[in-house]
């Protein structure tokens, strides 16, 4: 497994897209030449030539969707969805470019603390260890962990993950909260893997019995899947979601500023129901 995950993550590496939003929007190629064009640095706004607009680097891991996911239905590689909408609005407000960069879920802390991205947008929980790490905005939506199974393993709680296999994405809070089922749930095994849609074929080949997902993505992929369902996780809390910056990042207080705005102005809600449909 560790092979295979390595072979992955340098495939998806080598991927790597960059997107400018309100630019010409094309993944990997932001001028469009099939040059790489010169990127922005992350943490330098404001050295632009004057009369350019400034660009911040938002880092996301665009298998997520709705919140960030490709959209290749025009016939070209977007980035899109609720994260990037949002992202797309708080820039306007503050008058910045968006530059969106995709990578794996567990590189995006470490890209806020080198200071190559600005932000990350990327369904983020705040938790405790990761405030020893970054900072983060104030909470603008929530979600709940669910188990995707197939509908014939008759799986719907943890409990009867004994000895069997779990999937959930490297470096997630579902990756922590797998690894504290297993303290309870004897002879259960974890495998973690970057992307989300790998994490789901791994269910759907039956190579695991299950997987852990949010719910709204959940929802989506079990929509695509016949053989698929879901269900809640029973618990407490949820997951809220927020922005992500590097420690002491003055971009924290402008963004709160605008997602204040947004929910007070009704566009957080429009968004929600934009991407989430019934109104979650
Ligand atoms: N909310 C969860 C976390 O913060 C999962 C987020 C996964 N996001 C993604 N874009 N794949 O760990």
């Amino acid at each position: 497994m560790k092979n295979k995950r390595s072979i992955f993550s340098l495939a998806v590496s080598s991927l790597l897209a960059a997107v400018v939003i309100a630019g010409c929007g094309t993944a990997g190629s932001p001028s469009g030449t099939g040059q790489p064009a010169e990127q922005p640095q992350a943490g330098q706004e404001g050295t632009q030539p004057s009369g350019e607009k400034k660009t911040l680097i938002m880092a996301t891991s665009a298998d997520y969707q709705p919140y960030e996911y490709h959209d290749l239905s025009s016939g070209k590689d977007e980035i899109v969805g609720f994260d990037i909408d949002i992202a797309k609005y708080i820039g306007q407000e503050l008058g910045y470019e968006i530059q969106v960069n995709d990578m794996n879920f567990d590189g995006l802390v470490p890209s806020l603390q080198s200071k190559r991205a600005d932000f990350v947008m990327a369904g983020m929980t705040p938790n405790p260890d990761r405030l020893k790490n970054v900072d983060f905005s104030e909470i603008y939506h929530e979600a709940k962990n669910t188990l995707v199974a197939k509908k014939d393993s008759q799986i719907t709680k943890p409990e009867q993950l004994a000895g069997k296999k779990v999937a959930v994405q490297l470096g997630s809070i579902q990756e922590t909260a797998a690894k504290d089922l297993a303290k309870t749930v004897e002879g259960l095994q974890i495998t973690s893997l970057n992307r989300i849609g790998e994490i789901v074929e791994e269910v759907k080949t039956g190579r695991v019995d299950a997987a852990i997902i949010e719910d709204h993505v959940a929802k989506g992929f079990v929509a695509k899947n016949e053989a698929l369902q879901f269900t809640t996780i029973q618990s407490e809390e949820s997951n809220g979601t927020a922005v992500a910056f590097p420690k002491g990042s003055p971009l924290v207080e402008d963004f709160n500023q605008v997602l204040k705005k947004m929910k007070e102005n009704g566009e957080m809600d429009k968004l929600i129901n934009k991407w989430f449909g019934d109104g979650q």
